[in-house]
């Protein structure tokens, strides 16, 4: 049996891999093409399902985004969401107009049938109660409904649903794919499987066959490079090439001497002793902390790590290069929400993210770019490395800044300090986990503060420094809250490093959220 394959239209919404998304979550194969793709395209995929998805513009704008008008008539079930209903009302016939009120946010939607007339929901709203929460960001509404469609939901102001069997059309004006909508998974669910009939029988192996494939066929005869840097995404999409290709993908791992203890060992053990992957370690902790001498201001201290790491990577490349007769790709573990936040407006996050993709060298050393992780959130990618085999202290390790402990050494990055705070953080991370809460908890470090404080141990004064611990919970890392670690955790963590880390011999703990904080200290 083939792979059922469901065709997301995009219409330009931030939602559309939500909804891919979404339809993974059902082990439903689905891929996103624009919505300017040709008919013939559409078809070739055999769908059992179309999504229209939202966008923000409007159906009756000069240039607004439009899918062809046939794909309505395929016979094929078609989802439409926001955007897409009102492109579905136009196309078909009815009029769309700028609505009186502007829906955005929060919205409670009635769900009614009136083609029975007895309050019974479509098979969309199968399992639904009458009436559901949702999100809603629209400022078009849809006027006038084409032959043969029925209104099946609105809200205080607005239609918010309608349908035709007869031609296998359903749409809602809210977006179900977001977790505003708590009930939008059982419709997703009901579009898949009532109505599109889905089996739900595809799972990650599928992803990395085809990407395999497809990776396969890209690089052809070519040289791959791939920069690790032992988290899960750049590990995982180094272990997809890998797979395609096998010897001809290098990878290059740098010690830029602010990593954790012992991970630059551990990380090649992982990742080239299990897993096979043909890695260079470049040892370059000195030319790192060299060029942090004296440096206490975090920005600069980001810059010059960044700009090194460019230097030392392209060094490698370079080599590689001259070893292998060339090198035409580089391959980056960028994940849906990092592309999503480079492509937003100018903010912190890009400077965020700048390290990570080792900014400019594809450019300058005319490499093509493979991501093989691009439309996948974190969660997605954790499995699809289990299903690779990949062992679980890679892929649950929490997330580790570029600038790693440089930016968690508050003043200047020094050889001794760096030491001091691996030691701290080794054994939070070790609290951590002995008490079962390192999966449950976003981030788990140390801080090395430049405060000096008196204490006392044993018969002897001391004056050393200040270690604060740092634990979040959080979605994505763009809001947090600290932890209410229990106490007796705490207790552990603050008695270990004041007795087994000499130079500290004073711990805090941090209760701040972010906003107003931000999860690192610099
Ligand atoms: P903040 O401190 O801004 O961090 O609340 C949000 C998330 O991003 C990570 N982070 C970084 N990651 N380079 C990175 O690759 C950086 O310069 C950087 N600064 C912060 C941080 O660990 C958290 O997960």
């Amino acid at each position: 049996m083939g792979t059922q394959t469901v065709v997301i239209l995009d219409f330009g919404s931030q939602y559309t891999q939500l909804i891919a998304r979404r339809i993974r979550e059902q082990s439903v194969f689905s891929v996103v093409l624009p919505c300017t793709a040709p008919l013939s395209e559409v078809q070739a995929h055999q769908p059992i399902g179309l999504v229209l998805s939202g966008g923000p513009s409007s159906v009756y704008d000069a240039d607004a985004p439009a899918a062809d008008p046939r794909v309505l008539s395929l016979g094929v079930p078609v989802l439409g969401i926001c955007y897409g209903l009102q492109f579905i009302v136009h196309h078909l016939g009815g009029k769309v107009r700028p609505a009186p009120k502007h829906e955005y946010g929060h919205a409670e939607v009635l769900l009614e049938d009136r083609s029975t007339g007895q309050g019974r929901p479509t098979q969309l709203f199968a399992g639904l109660p009458p009436s559901i929460h949702v999100w809603m960001s629209h400022g078009d509404e849809a006027l006038e409904l084409p032959t043969g469609f029925r209104r099946t939901a609105g809200t205080a102001n607005a239609l918010a649903g309608i349908a035709s069997e007869e031609r296998r059309i359903w749409a809602v004006q809210f977006h179900p794919e977001v977790h505003h909508t708590p009930l939008g998974a059982q419709i997703i669910k009901n579009f898949l499987f009532e109505i599109c009939g889905a089996r739900g029988d595809w799972t990650p192996a599928h992803f990395i066959e085809s990407t395999v494939a497809q990776v396969r066929e890209k690089v052809g005869a070519g040289h791959v490079i791939c920069g690790l840097s032992g988290g899960v995404d750049s590990s995982v999409a180094a272990m997809l090439v890998h797979r395609a290709i096998g010897s001809r993908l290098t990878c290059i791992f740098v010690n830029n001497g602010v990593l954790r203890k012992n991970e630059f060992h551990s990380v090649q053990e992982n990742l080239r002793g299990k897993l096979g992957l043909n890695i260079v370690a470049v040892n370059a902790a000195a030319r790192f902390l060299e060029k942090l001498a004296g440096v206490t201001d975090p920005e600069i201290k980001r810059k010059r790590i960044g700009a090194e790491f460019i230097a030392v990577f392209e060094e490698e490349a370079q080599r590689i290069a001259q070893q292998t007769g060339g090198v035409d790709w580089l391959v980056q573990g960028t994940l849906y929400p990092d592309v999503i936040e480079s492509s937003s407006v100018k903010g912190p996050s890009q400077t965020i993210k700048s390290h990570h993709n080792v900014g400019g060298l594809p450019e300058r050393m005319k490499l093509k770019l493979i991501e093989p992780l691009r439309d996948l959130f974190k969660d997605e990618v954790r499995r699809i490395g289990r299903d690779l085999g990949m062992p679980e202290e890679i892929l649950s390790r929490q997330p580790f800044p570029g600038p790693g402990l440089a930016v968690r050494i508050l003043g200047e990055v020094t050889p001794e300090r760096v030491a001091l705070l691996q030691e701290a953080d080794e054994i939070v991370v070790a609290e951590i986990k002995a008490a079962g809460l390192y999966n449950k908890i976003w981030q788990s470090f140390a801080v090395l503060l430049p405060v000096m404080s008196v204490g006392v141990m044993g018969d002897q004064r001391t004056y050393a420094y200040t270690a604060a611990v740092r634990a979040v919970y959080s979605e994505d890392g763009m809001t947090a809250d600290w932890a209410q670690l229990p106490y007796d955790v705490l207790q552990r963590i603050s008695s270990r490093i004041v007795n087994e880390v000499r130079g500290i011999n004073r711990v805090v703990y941090d209760i701040t959220s972010k906003p107003p904080g931000t999860i690192e200290w610099e």
